[in-house]
């Protein structure tokens, strides 16, 4: 049976997160330098994102470059640079076509102006679609994230707009680049490594985790259904018992 039937449509995740691993490993089995690998990842990034608005999933979000990535060599950050600009600006049309919104979290303005200048004329092209949204997790890690949240908090605590005493889980996720979307219910990361890798710490505190040996560019559409398959064959507890789940189902 092709895995894409055995997707129960009705309980779909509403937001799949994924991590991108393994270009510069599949690239050097091919024998060739490890931006090969990034150009053929663009490749499974068109099919998942294909995949995803085909399927019904509302959000998804790819961390495309982290904070930390910025200490990979020179050229390795500049190539990668270049491959999103031109990738962004060659998508875009089909994004639109498919029904795409394109948007991006991180710290965005420390990316190449030519980048940024080309991510934000996307994010205005597509703004209006409501299939999918597509989150590009750029320059972006948690532990950035969360520092600057707290920063922002505590300005407003300190200027007499909010007390402390009042500050809930919420308003956390109110100051986080991600309060616009719901948490991820999956998270998928390729390549074998079983790390969280600094990616959405705090909205990722109930999600499952979905790990495979594949490396990213050979990572494509039946692969992601699979992922989806596991997610729907698992029991989602929330702290509870099996037995109150039940009890709460009848
Ligand atoms: C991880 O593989 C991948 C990245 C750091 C970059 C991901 C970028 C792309 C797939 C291309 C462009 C993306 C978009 C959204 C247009 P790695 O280099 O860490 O691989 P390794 O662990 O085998 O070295």
């Amino acid at each position: 049976m092709n895995p894409l039937e055995k997707i129960n449509k009705t309980d779909l995740p509403k937001h799949i997160a994924i991590i991108m691993d393994g270009n510069g490993r599949w690239a050097k089995q091919q024998g060739e330098d490890r931006i090969f690998g990034h150009h053929e990842g663009v490749n499974s990034v068109r099919e998942i994102v294909e995949a995803a608005a085909e399927i019904g999933i509302k959000y998804l979000t790819l961390y495309a470059f982290s904070t930390e990535n910025w200490n990979r060599p020179k050229e390795e950050v500049d190539a990668l640079m270049e491959l999103l600009v031109a990738t962004i600006s060659l998508e875009t049309p089909q994004l639109n076509k498919n029904g795409v919104k394109l948007e991006a979290i991180g710290n965005l303005k420390s990316l190449p102006e030519a980048c940024y200048n080309e991510l934000q004329e996307s994010i205005t092209a597509t703004q209006h679609n409501t299939r999918l949204t597509l989150v590009l997790a750029l320059s972006y890690s948690s532990k950035w994230e969360l520092t600057e949240a707290v920063k922002e908090i505590s300005k407003k605590v300190g200027s007499g707009k909010l007390k402390a005493e009042e500050i809930s889980e919420n308003t956390i996720a109110q100051f986080l680049c991600t309060k616009a979307y719901p948490d991820p219910e999956l998270m998928i990361r390729t390549s074998g490594e079983h790390r969280i890798s600094n990616f959405l710490l705090w909205q990722l505190a109930y999600a499952e985790f979905y790990f495979t040996d594949k490396l990213w560019p050979d990572f494509r559409k039946n692969d992601f259904y699979e992922a989806i398959i596991s997610y729907q064959n698992r029991e989602r507890r929330f702290g509870k018992t099996s037995e109150q789940l039940m009890s709460h189902k009848k």
